[in-house]
């Protein structure tokens, strides 16, 4: 074969398997999106759930193994039936199809066509669809209005745990008076178990991209969230750490021991733990509990090369004006009595200058040391601004758990105010962007994804996602007040960490502004959101966070002229 041929034929085979690799990526990216469970509503109170989101809620619950309930996980039992992993596409059809079932024809007829597609044995998919069956009851009844007045009359209102229904069923029915945790069982067993692969996941991820650990990472920690995983999110820290929970003699979580590094077998990565007032208030012990774990790790007598956090301290103690106790200060929240980082107000109002500002800004409300000093008197808030500093200063990678399909990062302003806010607050003080990751420890998969990702898949799954704006608009005023904050929400990435795509705020206008329909429906529902929509977009080009064509851009110039033309009449 002459020379140029075989070039030829060796580009042909680069370019097919390049281009079977994209197809690959995309094929996967489009299941990821297919499979994401997309709320397709607000909640109304008093109403029960509409039976299509109960078939995709229900898929859910089923694809966890629920031992309480003495339930596998149906993906598991499938794939165990037809030889295959349990992430299978045949296997995803069969589950789905064995759910629409139950939905239309009950638990036996499920029970028998999962037993003639994959031979799974009636006695162990028939707990499964009991559990559904008394789920779907469960979500069809609803006592919240009834529950109301009863409060209202000073009444008993019976107890329920506060979850997410996917990590616990048990939170049904609604309508009931929501108990919190008790902050001597954080991490619970289950959490701190999970929270390993987790933490694996995390740090296999940067390992990948950077070819070494992260000699530090930050944190964000909240009290809601620990309240629903029984303390996943602790758990993770511990995990970074390399220690474990103690229980004292009252089976209460209150020492930590160091798992020996020839056992953890990476190195020990120091953590900074920015917690919400909300997590200092419920988890006073816990709080304790995560600063010993890392004033424990600092004094351990090992190589430094295999721990992070006391080569950091060191470090920190030799950069002098530095004593131990402020260079090992490591868990962050507001000065007493107060909560959030107001990053989220500073954006919405668009009256900032520089991004260095929201970081600022987040590091003054957060810049509140918890614990206990050497001498064992108690940090209860003690301002220790510098000390933030520093060790910001050697963050590497900045993180969050997700632990919820109900809410993710773009539908409150309150993940880029502290995820987005801490980001910014070390690109400045590391003079280099952190990595930013995300978990989504509700798949099955515990998967990590840069901030990056999660914002497309927000975007693909929701925003830009018609299943999820025309379920929204449904709700006519609040649909539309819900859409535009997805939108600031989405744009608070772009101010905080330059984390959103210039695709994501085209389609964003070609979808709700540059659409002349869409444009009028919600001009009709509620023209104060509609105007904040297409003002948010002007205001991210502005911010050279987006570059569309010059027309775009005056086309939207103009229709916010005529929404504000519309508001000013009808004031
Ligand atoms: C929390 O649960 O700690 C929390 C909830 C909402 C916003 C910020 C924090
Ligand atoms: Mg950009």
């Amino acid at each position: 074969m002459n020379p140029q041929l075989i070039q030829a034929k060796a580009h042909d085979s680069d370019a097919t398997s390049e281009r079977d690799r994209r197809v690959l990526e995309l094929h996967d990216q489009l299941v990821e999106i297919e499979e994401r469970l997309i709320p397709t509503g607000l909640h109304v109170f008093g109403q029960p759930s509409q039976v299509v989101e109960r078939a995709d809620m229900l898929r859910m619950i089923a694809s966890f193994d629920r031992p309480e309930a003495g339930a596998r996980a149906l993906p598991n039992l499938v794939a165990e039936h037809l030889g295959v992993t349990a992430n299978d596409e045949r296997v995803a059809e069969i589950v789905s199809r064995s759910v629409k079932e139950f939905v239309a024809s009950g638990s036996e007829a499920a029970v028998i066509l999962l037993a003639t597609e994959a031979q799974v044995a009636l006695d162990l998919s028939r707990p499964v669809f009991e559990l559904l069956n008394q789920v779907s009851k469960q979500l069809e009844s609803n006592g919240e209005n009834q529950a109301l007045l009863r409060a209202l009359r000073g009444e008993y209102i019976e107890a329920g745990p506060g979850a997410d229904i996917v990590q616990n069923p048990g939170i049904l029915p609604t309508g009931r008076n929501t108990h919190a945790v008790n902050p001597y069982n954080i991490p619970a067993p289950l959490a701190y178990a999970r929270a390993e692969t987790v933490a694996n996941n995390l740090l296999a991820r940067y390992l990948k991209e950077n070819g070494r650990y992260p000699r530090a990472m930050a944190l964000v920690l909240w009290g809601l969230d620990n309240i629903k995983t029984q303390g996943e999110g602790v758990a993770q820290a511990l995990w970074l750490l390399g220690v474990k929970p103690v229980r004292d003699s009252l089976n209460r979580v209150t020492e930590v021991e160091a798992i020996p590094l020839e056992l953890l077998g990476r190195p020990r990565i120091d953590v900074v733990m920015t917690i919400s007032g909300i997590f200092r208030d419920l988890f006073s012990p816990t709080v304790q509990l995560l600063d010993k774990a890392v004033r424990l790790v600092a004094q351990l007598d090992e190589w430094s090369e295999w721990n992070y956090v006391r080569r950091n301290v060191d470090e920190q103690m030799n950069e002098g004006d530095c004593e131990f106790d402020d260079a090992v200060a490591r868990v962050f929240s507001n000065a007493p009595g107060n909560y959030g980082t107001n990053v989220n107000f500073m954006v919405l109002d668009s009256q900032w200058e520089r991004e260095e500002t929201l970081g600022d800004l987040f590091v003054t409300r957060k810049c509140f040391a918890y614990g206990r000093d050497s001498s064992g008197r108690s940090l209860e808030g003690r301002e220790a601004k510098l000390a933030m500093d520093r060790a910001l200063a050697r963050v590497e990678a900045t993180y969050q758990n997700i632990d919820t399909f109900e809410i993710g990062i773009t539908d409150v302003d309150h993940y880029f105010e502290y995820l987005g806010g801490i980001s910014k607050a070390v690109e400045q003080r590391a003079s280099a962007r952190p990595a930013i990751y995300l978990s989504d420890s509700l798949t099955r998969e515990s998967k990590i994804r840069t901030l990056e990702e999660t914002v497309r898949l927000e975007t693909r799954a929701k925003t830009l996602n018609p299943k999820w704006y025309e379920g929204m608009l449904h709700h006519g005023f609040r649909g539309v007040a819900e859409i535009e904050n997805h939108v600031s929400n989405t744009f608070g990435w772009s101010a905080t960490a330059d984390a959103v795509d210039d695709w994501v705020y085209t389609e964003v206008a070609e979808t709700f502004a540059l659409d002349q329909a869409m444009l009028e429906r919600l001009r009709n529902l509620n023209p104060h959101s509609a105007h904040s929509l297409v003002r948010r977009l002007l205001e991210a080009n502005g911010r050279g966070y987006w570059n569309p064509d010059p027309e775009v851009l005056a086309k939207l110039q103009e229709i916010s002229n005529g929404l504000e033309d519309q508001l000013e009449g009808v004031v």
